[in-house]
């Protein structure tokens, strides 16, 4: 990676953001904020974003909850699979935002760390539920205690989620400082990658 882009910032001034060629890849648990962070960060950047779990909807020609009920969690994660590999491979460097399973499926995460810069947004137990309990559009949480099964899976998908390039913890904070954290996240990744230390 070499040179600069040069942005706009809020302010109106102009600041360098590091060269950025590749995709950037939002993974974290459901209701972590991957698509209203994910959007945001790419106008930060300039550039497109897309959705992995619209882009799965758009070539089912069904809901997320509609392919969980006709066809079960394998043929969902297949699709999923399928979906990110197309848009990963596609020669265009924008922000992807994934659903909270997509970096546990084995393939999946090879291709984006492959291909990809991959940005955990790491939450809390109760930030997480907060943002859930507003929709009930998750398959995973339809139980009877859906509290506890988010707790569970961050059990399980926290280690793995680990291995991201770049972390960044969001918290009850309003969002415009969270995309400012993660940008700025992107941006010493970025300076890091160019200048390694020895
Ligand atoms: C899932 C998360 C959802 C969606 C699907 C499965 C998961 O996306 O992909 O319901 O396995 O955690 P969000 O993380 O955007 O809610």
């Amino acid at each position: 990676m070499s040179g600069t882009v040069t942005t706009q910032t809020q302010g109106n001034e102009s600041a360098a953001t590091p060269a950025l060629d590749r995709t950037i890849v939002l993974v974290g648990l459901m209701g972590a904020g991957k698509s209203s962070i994910g959007r945001r960060l790419a106008q930060r950047l300039g550039i497109a974003f897309v959705d992995a779990d619209i882009e799965i909807e758009r070539a089912a020609g069904r809901t997320i909850p509609e392919i969980f009920e006709a066809f079960g969690e394998p043929a969902f994660r297949d699709g999923e699979r399928r979906v990110i590999r197309r848009l990963l491979e596609e020669p265009v460097v924008r922000v992807l935002a994934t659903g909270g399973g997509a970096y546990m499926d084995d393939e999946t995460r090879h291709i984006i760390q492959e291909r990809a810069i991959a940005l955990w947004l790491k939450a809390d137990l109760d930030t997480l539920y907060e943002r859930v309990s507003r929709r009930s559009n998750r398959p995973l949480l339809k139980t009877d205690d859906p509290k506890a099964t988010l707790r569970n899976l961050m059990d399980r998908r926290y280690p793995v989620y680990a291995a991201a390039d770049i972390i960044v913890e969001t918290r009850r904070v309003p969002i415009e400082t969270t995309v400012e954290n993660v940008y700025q996240a992107v941006c010493d990744h970025l300076i890091s990658v160019e200048t390694p230390t020895a």
